[in-house]
């Protein structure tokens, strides 16, 4: 069964909507196959988003995911990394559809990183290095 690496950011537990977002998660269909809230480091920062290292945006990104707790997930199901990238919607929240978790309750307050609420691994290969990440 195929498993992907969720994040709740900083902006979802800060605005209590954790349980909000599981529920949508669980409502798809989707097993939560492991859960924790972790306050996450900047050395597991570094090795999850090493994709953006150097980016303009890596740093803002960084400060935002370190301005409090995170709830990392694995959740399993049948195309359940498709599946949670759908649910999730697009990177910004302010164009993200109507529908998703970004679209519906993602905020774009102007600041440097979008408050976009969730990440969803994007691939099978990201799957696998997120989860050893966060559940090492
Ligand atoms: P994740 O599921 O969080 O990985 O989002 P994503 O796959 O939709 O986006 P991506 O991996 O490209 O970028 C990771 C995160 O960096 C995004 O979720 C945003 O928070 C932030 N980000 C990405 N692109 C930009 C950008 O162009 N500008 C800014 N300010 N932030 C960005
Ligand atoms: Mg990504």
């Amino acid at each position: 069964i195929e498993r992907t690496l969720i994040l709740i950011k900083p902006d979802g537990v800060e605005r209590q909507l954790t349980g909000t977002i599981l529920s949508r998660i669980e409502a798809k269909g989707y097993r939560l196959a492991e859960l924790k809230q972790v306050s996450a480091t900047r050395e597991l920062l570094e090795e999850h988003y090493e994709e953006h290292v150097g980016k303009p945006f890596y740093e803002p990104l960084v400060e935002f995911m370190l301005s409090g707790p995170v709830v990392a997930i694995i959740a399993e199901g049948h195309r359940v990394i498709e599946g949670f990238r759908s649910l999730a919607g697009t990177t910004d929240p302010t164009t993200a559809a109507p529908g998703t978790i970004r679209g519906d309750l993602g905020r774009d307050w102007g600041l440097k990183v979008q408050q976009n609420l969730v990440h969803g691994s994007d691939s099978t290969e990201s799957a696998a290095r997120e989860i050893g990440i966060w559940f090492s």
